[in-house]
Formats: C-alpha cells, structure tokens, sequence
C-alpha cells in the first residue's frame, strides 16, 4: 500500500462517476461542491434538470455558486454574465458580443436512487457504470441520509468503510463490539470489485442494535460488505437474537440495515462522504428515523474524527515510511489495487 500523505498527485480516476449531491439538497439555491479538486456550482433549473458547471466565472473567476439561478440559468454574482445549463454564456450584461471564451465547462449529471451522480473526466460519459442502491428508494424500506466533510484522503475513508476492525476500538460505544475485531472474514471479488463476509456468533449487541431492535440477549451479527469501484461500499449488516435462525437464512427476528457509503475525493486531503442507510423494520417510525439519523452521525464524527487524525499526522512527517499492512488489510488493499489500476490506466 502507498503511502497517502497529502500529495499533489491525483490519486483517483477521472472517467467515473462520483457522488456530487443528494438529490435532495439540490435546488434554486446553488451549492457549491469541490469534486476532484474542481471547484463546481450544482443547481436545478426550473425545469428540474441537475446542473453542474465549473464554479468559476471566465470573467474575473467569481464563484457562479454565488449568483442567482434565473430561469434554467446562473447569473454570475460579480458582473452578472449569464450561462446556460451546457456552459455557453447566453448573455453579458455591459456589451452585445458574446466572445467565444465566454463559457464554463459544464459536467455530466445522472441523478440515480436520490443521489446526484457527476462524471469528472473527458472520456465520454458511461450510464452503465453509476452504480444500483435501488433498495434506497424501495417504498417498503425506510432510509436516513447524511453528508460530512471528512479532512483526509479519500482513499483512508474508503479503507475505514471496508476495514471494519475498526468498530471494536473507534466505535466502542456506539456500533462496536469486542468480538468484530477477532472474527474471520470471507474475502470474494475479482478485478472490479472485492468484497467480505463476517460473523460474530452469540455476542452482547452493539448500543446501537441494541437501541434499534430492542434486544435484551446475546445476537449473531452480520455484515456483508462490498466495494464497487471507483469509490463506494455496499454493507448489509444486522442481528438477530441468537436461535433465531440467522446464520442459516432467517432474519425475520433481527433488523436489517443495507447502506451505502460513497466517497468523493474533493483535494488530496479533504474528502466527502455520503452515507445512507435503508432498513427494514420500524419502517415509516419518523421519531425513529431521526433517532437512527442521531446515531449514525455520532457514529460517523468517530470516524471523522480518527481520520482527520490520521492525516494531520501525515502531513507532518518527515520519515514517510510505507504504511504496514495487517490481517484486516486484505480487502482494503485489494480495493486499493482496484483504484490503482484505473487511475494507472488513465495515465
Ligand atoms: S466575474 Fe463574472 S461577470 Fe465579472
Ligand atoms: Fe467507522
């Protein structure tokens, strides 16, 4: 594994998609967004359609995210050039011409499973490799969402998601466990995807589980978990009360929780993480949802917080030796070798 000190070096693939925006979030207000250091102005026109275009007036570089969306357009704050959802300047407030350098790059959008999917690179755009959470807007499931700014490489977010020997010390308290840390894993995958199983059979429930289910035993816990290149995690993961029939295929008894975690790298050192969380009990609890909406996020500042650790000492450190690598490593390297090739092809 490399060392992933904050470098000037691109250390993603350009020609895919990553997450820019929940559905949700976007609007007539712009939102400004740093996606693979390109500084980018997200809104919807009045038509609906997600727009995307460079967060950067040709002008005297004012941020468009600060300007007003005017119809299907965006209005720069600073001289009040206008622009078009595909870029082209459509009007100039102080002259007639309209020279050709008037314009801004304008990205390629999907919206899919209420997130807003954008395609950084020049290679034409590929529909078919956005990748499927259905399960999020399955009407028999009930889903909670959030977005955090994370002050690390993205590939050390993407390592903590498919590392889950992590939940034993970082997460303690909230959905760990002693036994996680100890329990093998079965590793699957091949060159586009890697992925593992793990159990941990007759254990006190986390403290979130045990919130969510209300369980007064021990449970069998599952965790299915695959990474999808470029940069996302797929995790079902639950428990059910042991004897309940689990390990053999029966989770009538237990709660499923199936999320997803995606990872948009914004500089080499800041990142943003996108997670959702779809399940399948107390479905339509709203008092529910926002109690799991509160655990998961002091769930997920652990994270932030061990991570953004990890990166100041990074960025001061004058040995720079190789990371080392453990047992609960094996998946996160092969996912790493998986982003490698992609962004060695790209070269
Ligand atoms: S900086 Fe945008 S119009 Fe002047
Ligand atoms: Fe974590």
């Amino acid at each position: 594994m490399t060392n992933v000190a904050a470098s000037a070096v691109a250390d993603y693939p350009l020609n895919q998609w990553y997450c820019a925006a929940f559905s949700t979030e976007l609007g007539q207000q712009p939102l400004a967004r740093t996606i693979c250091d390109r500084q980018i102005v997200l809104y919807r026109g009045e038509g609906g359609r997600a727009v995307a275009l460079t967060d950067r007036c040709p002008h005297r570089k004012a941020p468009l995210s600060g300007g007003r969306v005017l119809g299907d357009n965006i209005e720069c704050p600073f001289h009040g050039m206008l622009f078009a959802p595909d870029g082209s300047c459509v009007d100039i407030p102080c002259q007639r011409a309209i020279p050709p350098a008037a314009n801004v790059r304008s990205f390629p959008v999907v919206e899919r499973h209420g997130h807003v999917w954008l395609w950084p690179g020049s290679a034409p755009p590929d529909e078919g490799l956005v990748p499927d959470m259905h399960w999020l807007v399955d009407p028999a499931l009930s889903a909670v969402n959030g977005v955090m700014e994370i002050a690390c490489n993205y590939l050390a977010a993407l390592d903590n998601l498919l590392d889950d020997t992590h939940l034993s010390f970082v997460h303690r308290n909230t959905i760990g466990t002693p036994k996680i840390v100890k329990a093998d894993i079965d590793i699957e995958g091949d060159a586009d995807w890697v992925g593992f199983a793990r159990w941990t059979l007759d254990t006190p429930p986390s403290a979130m589980h045990a919130m969510a289910g209300g369980f007064t035993t021990n449970v069998d816990r599952w965790f299915n978990v695959r990474f999808t290149k470029p940069s996302t995690v797929l995790i079902d993961v639950g428990s059910a009360p042991v004897g309940s029939g689990a390990p053999q295929g029966n989770r009538a008894s237990g709660i499923s929780l199936f999320s997803n975690g995606t990872v948009t790298p914004s500089t080499p050192a800041t990142c943003l993480y996108f997670w959702h969380t779809a399940r399948t009990f107390k479905v339509g609890d709203a008092a529910f949802s926002t109690s799991l909406r509160a655990h998961m996020e002091e769930t997920f500042i652990e994270d932030k917080e061990i991570l953004e650790a990890v990166q100041r000492n990074r960025a001061c450190d004058a040995e720079k030796l190789p990371d080392l690598n453990l047992a609960g490593d094996a998946v996160t390297v092969r996912a790493r070798r998986i982003i490698a090739a992609l962004v060695e092809k790209e070269r």
